[in-house]
This record gives C-alpha cells, structure tokens and sequence, in this order.
C-alpha cells in the first residue's frame, strides 16, 4: 500500500498527464486536488491523444477509481463535455470510476466573465495571461465565502438562495467596472439544474472514501495541476495561479492526513517552460535559434488555450526550490528526447540579483524579473532517444545531463520519459513499490 503525490515542479506542461497515466497502471485511486480546467494534461496511448482538463489523468484505465477533490474548482458544463467526448470514443464514466467531492466549488459563468474582463482590463504589463477560465474569480468566492459548492447544487433551495445572493453583486461589477455583459439568472438556473441531475449519481464524500481505501491497503495517486513556481503562495507571484499547487495541498485538497503520504514525484522538463506572463530567467526568447527549436522540436503549444509556450534551458534555481517547497522523493525527468542534436547544453546552477548570488527564486517580482542565470555547459549528444526503452542504452552524455541534474539537487529520477507515449519510457523506480 502506498500514497504518491505527482506534482509539476515549473511552471505547467511538465508532463505530469503522461506520468499519472502511466502509474495509475500501480494505483486504485486518482485524485485531482486543486486547480480546475486551466490544467491540459495530454496522455498519449496506443497512438491516440487525450486531453483532460478536469478529468483525472488515470481515467483511460477500467478498474480504477478517479477522483475530484474539494480543493478542485469545477466547470460542470466542461466536465460533462469531457465525459461526452469520452463516451464517443467508447469509455463510458460510470459512478462507480468516478467520484466527485461534494466541498468542491463550481466555476459559475460570472467567474469566467470576470475573468476574462478583468484581463482585458489590465495594461499590457500588468496582465497575467490567465487561461480565461474563471480559476482566479471563483477562488476569490471560496476565500470570501460566497462560492457555490457542489453539495449545494444538489439541493435546489440552496442552490438558489446562493445564485440569488451573488448575481447582483456580480453583474454590477460585470456592467459597470468592466462595460460587460450581465449573466441571466434564469438561464444559469436552467442550465445548472441540468448538471445537477447528470452529476448528482457522482457526488460523495471523498475523505471518508480516501480514508476506506487507505485502510483497506489500496494505492491512491494524487494528480497536481500546473507547477510549483505558479503556486499562490510560494511562486513568482501576483504572475500564478489562485491556488496552491505544491505537494502539501494533496492533502488539503482531498482531505487525506499528511502522514499518509509515502512519496512524492516532482515531474520535472528537461528544459523549462512557461505560458503566459511572468518572470522566466533561463527563457530563450522568440527568435533565439535554440529557444525556437526547443519549442517546435518540444510542440510547445498550451493543451489548453493553444498559446505558444516561451521555452528555455533547465534552471536548478527553479528545480531546488521545487525540491523544497514539495519534499521530493524523485524526479520523473520527461522531453529528455528533445534535448537530441544540441552540440551544448546548458543549466542554470545559480541566480545574479544586481551583483547578489541567489540560490532560490525571489520572492520580490522585481528581483526575480531582474534575475540572471549563471550558467554551467555540458556536451550533448546527437543520438535521437525517443525509441530507448532502458537507461543503459541512453548515450553516454545523456546520462551524464540526468547524473548533474541529480548532483545539483540532490535528488535522482525515478521515470525518465523519452516521448509523449506511454511506452516511451525508462522506469527506474516504481515509487508504488517499498524502498
Ligand atoms: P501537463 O500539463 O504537465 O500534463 O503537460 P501537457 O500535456 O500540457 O504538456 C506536455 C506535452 O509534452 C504533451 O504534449 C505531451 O504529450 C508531451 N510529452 C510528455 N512527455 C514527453 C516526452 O518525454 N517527450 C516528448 N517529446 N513529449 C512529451
Ligand atoms: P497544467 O496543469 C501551464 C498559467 C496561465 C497563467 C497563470 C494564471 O496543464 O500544467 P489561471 O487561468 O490559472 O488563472 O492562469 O497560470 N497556467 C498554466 N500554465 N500549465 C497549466 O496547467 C496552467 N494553468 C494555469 O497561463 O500564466
Ligand atoms: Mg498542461
């Protein structure tokens, strides 16, 4: 029996879709903790693509359970269509593969006006580049304690009590900060009355759940969303997510007691990468002929919103801090293969704030815009990776690259993934077996 927390240890994009997809293979229990459908997490099996934006990432298998934790913020329209589409492609959702907690928020159509007006809003340097999808205002009704949970969808009197006390509020603000348009109360009451009867068989107590399994000696799997360095507290903020991203929030998320948890994996690219606004000392910018590769040979696109994603070379500022900030057990190392064909590579082993080393990401925003990488050079190789199924067979140099990413931070990949399939991969250390 074992508990193993999957969490990104950059910005997003890591990979943290494929790598859940391939343990839950160990696992009983999937678990989504936080975030919403701003995640894209992409699972490549058989040859086919999934995109899950809500859905947990262990979804594609029969016998396993996927769960929606109360720190999870949902879109119910979103969730149904990704149930839908599964359907289409003949993987029926049933109750019993999937359990919702009835604590988690929903994403009400205001919080994705609101969203997107105050983007607009904003002067080009003060925008976030937030996915649109309403994450940041409906995190601010939890916090404020006026956010519609699940549970009280299930109850249409509450239900409507609820709407009834935010929707002034929020169309005052929509019409007269923001010059948007209003959302309409009975149109949000048709619609959610719908998804009330579509997703009551699904709703539960995920704790109690958790809790029986563990018990019981089954293996639970907890799926973060974006990465460490976009967590609420702890990354490059106001440029984050509205939640807690780090490993801790497994816990919060689902409400699963902390001395459970056996291992954590911190999914880590071989670059880095990053959508959206914010500071990124190691990114390679538009036009640099090495950034432009990593993005185009790496398909660096959002799974969510299709923006490019900036790229640049791995930075052990970034990867130490999420060593810390999540208690990491291991890395599962992912798009080694696009580091192929590199005459150098290089690694940022250290920070340069105005002529002061940094060994951590600052918190202050103008001193972690201002940071400069120092960096250090290794040979690469030429050799492509994307059809080496055993660590023994990777070139000489690209063992080295794995060897000083672990020099550097003190800790050894367990996975290292050489292609977005699931059987492109080199499994070190199954983190579901005792060490
Ligand atoms: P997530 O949000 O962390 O789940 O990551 P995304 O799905 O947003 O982005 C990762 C992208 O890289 C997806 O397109 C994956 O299919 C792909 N991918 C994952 N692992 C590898 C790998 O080892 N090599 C390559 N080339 N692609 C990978
Ligand atoms: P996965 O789980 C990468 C970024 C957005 C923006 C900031 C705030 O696929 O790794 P939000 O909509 O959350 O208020 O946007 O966070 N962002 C992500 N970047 N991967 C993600 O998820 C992200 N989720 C949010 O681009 O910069
Ligand atoms: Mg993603």
């Amino acid at each position: 029996m074992a508990s193993v927390v999957v969490v990104g240890t950059q910005w997003g994009d890591e990979g943290k879709g494929k790598i859940v997809d391939l343990l839950t293979r160990y696992a009983d229990f999937v678990v989504r903790f936080q975030g919403g459908n701003n995640a894209g997490h992409t699972l490549v099996v058989d040859g086919k693509q999934y995109i899950f934006h809500i859905i947990p990432s262990g979804i594609l298998y029969e016998d396993k359970t996927c769960v929606i934790g109360n720190g999870v913020i949902i879109d119910p329209g979103v969730l149904l269509k990704e149930m839908a589409s599964l359907a289409e492609k003949g993987l029926t959702v049933t109750p019993g593969k999937m359990l919702i907690s009835s604590n988690a928020h929903l994403i009400m159509p205001y919080h994705q006006r609101l969203d997107v007006a105050r983007e607009n809003a904003l002067s080009k340097d003060k925008k976030i580049g937030t996915t649109g999808r309403g994450i940041g205002p409906c995190y601010v009704d939890k916090v404020g304690r006026v956010g519609v949970k699940v549970g009280d969808l299930m109850d249409p009197s509450l239900f409507k009590e609820k709407l009834e006390a935010a929707i002034d509020e929020k169309n005052f603000v929509l019409k007269k900060q923001f010059n948007a348009e209003p959302v309409d109360l009975a149109a949000i009451t048709d619609e959610f009355t719908r998804y009330a009867e579509q997703l009551a068989p699904f709703v539960g107590n995920v704790s109690v759940t958790l809790d029986k399994a563990r018990k019981a000696g089954q293996n639970i799997l907890f799926e973060g969303a974006q990465g460490t360095q976009l967590d609420i507290d702890h990354g490059t903020y106001p440029f984050v997510t509205s939640s807690n991203t780090i490993a801790g929030n497994a816990c919060i998320g689902s409400g699963f007691g902390p001395s459970h948890i056996d291992e954590v994996i911190g999914i880590l690219k071989a670059y880095t990468t990053r959508v959206g606004e914010g500071p990124f000392p190691t990114e390679l910018p538009e036009g640099d002929a090495i950034g432009d590769t990593l993005q185009q040979k790496g398909h660096e696109y959002g799974a969510t919103t299709g923006r490019r994603r900036r790229c640049g070379w791995f930075d052990g500022v970034v990867a130490n801090d999420a060593v810390r900030l999540n208690g990491l057990t291991g890395f599962a190392v992912t798009k080694l293969d696009v580091l192929s064909g590199m005459k150098k590579i290089k690694l940022a082993t250290q920070y340069d704030v105005e002529g002061t080393p940094y060994e951590y990401m600052p918190e202050n925003i103008r001193l972690a815009r201002a940071a400069k990488p120092v960096y250090e050079e290794v040979d690469g190789w030429s050799d492509e990776l994307t059809d080496v199924r055993s660590y023994d067979d990777l070139p000489q140099e690209a063992k080295s690259y794995l060897k000083r990413v672990e020099d550097l931070t003190g800790i050894a990949p367990a996975i290292v993934s050489v292609g977005p399939g699931r059987e492109q991969t080199l499994m070190l250390r199954n983190p579901f077996e005792k060490k």
